[in-house]
């Protein structure tokens, strides 16, 4: 008898964790593996699953991205007169739910899949609260409170790397490599606990924004490190829970 319940138990929970909710992607398109039709179909499914996606899935056990958390990172910021580490903790990014695909290319080889991503995002928001201990000309600054930052209209072109493997008789699609270069068009910061005079973050801000390209220019690659495997693994921990079968022609 007891055996017979843990059976009934392993199938009930066989079913319950199958990755596959029909009803959930029964109206998306089926790809072609043709080279030149995989591309258009890709981006088909990447616009109409990334805002599907945004609240998450609790069935495929999709996190919820937007907003996307972050508890900690720091990184190094190095510039002519501005030398020292900024650590940020407690972060909400907003906006890759509007993220969209502009263009798709793919290229096929075996198992191997190259795709190339131009994606368009109106505004991509990041809030939180940062610490840093800045070296300035000759000044030791140890600001730390609030940040706001906010990047208008971003382009990113994305090079992922990728292979379709087989598990339990279903096709799977990961990541290998990721390579994304995001650029705004414009970019608006917002701190403060810079200085202890408010008028004095005020003006600070102002120049910050100012020469907000050149401290995009620091900030992009030195954040590069944290973000890129955080999106690849975001990215592998999704496929992983969805066969490719149902969105492939055979
Ligand atoms: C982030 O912090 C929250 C609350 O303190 C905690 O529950 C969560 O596990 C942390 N996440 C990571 C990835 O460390
Ligand atoms: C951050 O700044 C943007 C742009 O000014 C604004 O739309 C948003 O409401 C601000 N968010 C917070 C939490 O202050």
């Amino acid at each position: 008898m007891h055996s017979i319940i843990g059976l009934l138990c392993l199938l009930a929970l066989g079913v319950s964790a199958a990755p596959t909710d029909k009803d959930y992607f029964a109206d998306l398109p089926k790809c072609s593996t043709e080279e030149d039709q995989l591309g258009e179909c890709v981006k088909e499914l990447f616009n109409t699953l990334t805002p599907r996606l945004k609240d998450g899935n609790p069935e495929l056990r999709i996190e919820p991205y937007e907003p996307l958390r972050f508890n900690r990172t720091s990184f190094q910021y190095t510039s002519g007169t501005v030398n020292g580490r900024i650590t940020v903790r407690n972060a909400k990014i907003y906006g890759f739910a509007a993220n969209r695909a502009k263009e798709v290319s793919a290229k096929l080889n075996g198992d191997k899949v190259k795709f190339r991503f131009v994606t368009q995002m109106p505004k991509l928001n990041i809030v939180g609260s940062y610490k840093a201990d800045l070296q300035v000309n000759q000044l030791q600054l140890k600001p730390k409170g609030e940040f706001n930052l906010t990047l208008y209209d971003v382009e990113t072109k994305t090079i992922t790397d990728g292979e379709i493997y087989e598990k339990d008789g279903h096709r799977y699609f990961r990541l290998t490599n990721l390579d994304a270069n995001p650029k705004p068009r414009d970019m608006e910061i917002k701190a403060n606990g810079i200085f202890e005079d408010p008028e004095l973050d005020k003006v600070a801000m102002n120049v910050a924004n100012q020469y907000w390209r050149d401290i995009y220019g620091i900030l992009l690659p030195e954040t590069r490190k944290f973000w890129q495997p955080l999106m690849l693994r975001m990215f592998n921990e999704a496929f992983e829970l969805v066969p490719i079968d149902q969105f492939l022609k055979e």
